[in-house]
């Protein structure tokens, strides 16, 4: 039996990670599901919001469920990301009938964004500019500028590997390959701001250009970033895989949840060689913790994969019929939705539909 370890974190994390354990415990799927202490009420009771024992827990499991991080869970955060090695980040953006979208026409929209997860300005590499001035003195930027002409400030470092470059090009390739399997266009759209960011952003394309060219079956596009984020709302049924840096694409992913009904539905899968963690796009949410009314669906959605990733493709197809069903009948809604359901109504809503 494979094991998955379920880590709330802060905020909304308990809510919708329990909510989502709730309907993979009933459902009658082959998995165990731990539930050490983390986060918030972890620094409370045990002084860290990452015990020690969590954390072997979290080694050995098949899969890890995250819910969010607010302060005290970006420890847990960093952990799965980089100890973990999770490098490519899947978000996908899919329309379910009966979810309130921001846009008017958001039927057939179903992409997927491929974020990298490790490079670029994360971690925050940050510091003092005299710090630059001292080290790289003769350092000239494209102006002419040396940094201590710059007087006092912060700087922060973006870093882009070939090796991290290549890796996340051939997940985009291999995501769209297996899209086009399904029916979709096989379309790769590269994202950077090469144009001002030419090396590292030049780099990450080209990495990208390199990698399509040995699939002739895949088709392959490239936008900067800010036109991207207009295609994005403009044309969402043109695209189909795209992929992007690690900062581009946490916004555009945000930005593409609203086509999707925002961040109470929007799912991720973090991706590594060795491990994967899987958790909402959205975060911590402070204005409506406790409440009791935060949207599971985005974890829910997020188990789907992560059943798919475990191998247990049945039942990863089951539990997002039953979550399309729920808002095809539109009777139990959270307040993001335009209802007044509760967390654990949904939860339980999408249960029925299982049975
Ligand atoms: P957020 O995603 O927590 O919330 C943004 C808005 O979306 C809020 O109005 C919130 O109420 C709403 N929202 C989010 N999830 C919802 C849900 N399931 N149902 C209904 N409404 C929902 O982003 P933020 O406010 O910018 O950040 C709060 C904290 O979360 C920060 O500490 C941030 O660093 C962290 N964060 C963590 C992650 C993560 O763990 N992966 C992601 C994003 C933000
Ligand atoms: C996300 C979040 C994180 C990120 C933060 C909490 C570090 O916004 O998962 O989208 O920027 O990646
Ligand atoms: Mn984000």
């Amino acid at each position: 039996m494979k094991t998955v370890v379920a880590l709330g974190g802060d905020g909304i994390g308990p809510e919708v990670v329990d909510a989502a354990c709730y309907v993979l415990e009933n459902m009658g799927v082959d998995l165990e599901i731990v539930k050490p202490p983390c986060g918030e009420k972890a620094l409370k009771e045990y002084g860290t919001p990452f015990p020690k024992e969590t954390m072997e827990l979290t080694n050995s499991a098949d899969a890890v469920l995250f819910g969010a991080s607010g302060e005290a869970s970006v420890i847990i955060l960093a952990y799965l990301r980089w100890f973990f090695d999770t490098y490519a980040n899947v978000r996908p953006v899919k329309y379910y009938e009966g979810v309130l979208t921001s846009i008017k026409n958001p039927e057939g929209v179903d992409f997927v964004i491929i974020r990298e997860n490790t490079e670029d300005f994360y971690p925050g590499r940050e510091g003092d500019i005299s710090l630059l001035a001292e080290r790289m003195p003769d350092y000239k930027d494209i102006l002419g500028r040396r940094f201590a002409d710059y007087g006092e400030g912060k700087f922060a470092v973006g870093l882009y590997t070939v090796k991290g470059c290549r890796r996340i090009a051939e997940f985009a390739c291999k995501e769209a390959l297996k899209r086009k399997r399904k029916g979709f266009p096989g379309k790769v759209t590269c994202v950077t701001k090469s144009n001002v960011l030419r090396e590292t952003g030049g780099l990450f394309q080209r990495m990208v250009e390199e990698e399509v060219r040995r699939h002739p079956e895949l088709t392959y596009e490239h936008f900067y970033v800010d036109d991207m984020a207009r295609r994005i709302v403009r044309f969402p049924r043109e695209m189909d895989v795209i992929v992007t840096t690690n900062m581009f694409g946490d916004i555009l992913s945000d930005l593409a949840a609203e086509l999707m009904g925002g961040l109470g539905m929007a799912p991720s899968a973090c991706i590594g060689d060795k491990h994967a963690y899987f958790e909402p796009v959205h975060g911590s949410a402070p204005d409506i913790t406790g409440k009791g009314i935060a949207n599971p669906t985005a974890t829910i959605l997020s188990c789907v994969m992560m059943l798919e990733y475990l191998g247990m493709e049945k039942d990863a197809g089951k539990l997002e019929k039953a979550v399309a069903e729920v808002y095809r009948k539109g009777e139990t809604l959270t307040p993001d939705m335009g209802g007044t359901a509760k967390t654990m109504e949904v939860a339980e809503a999408i249960l029925r539909e299982l049975m």
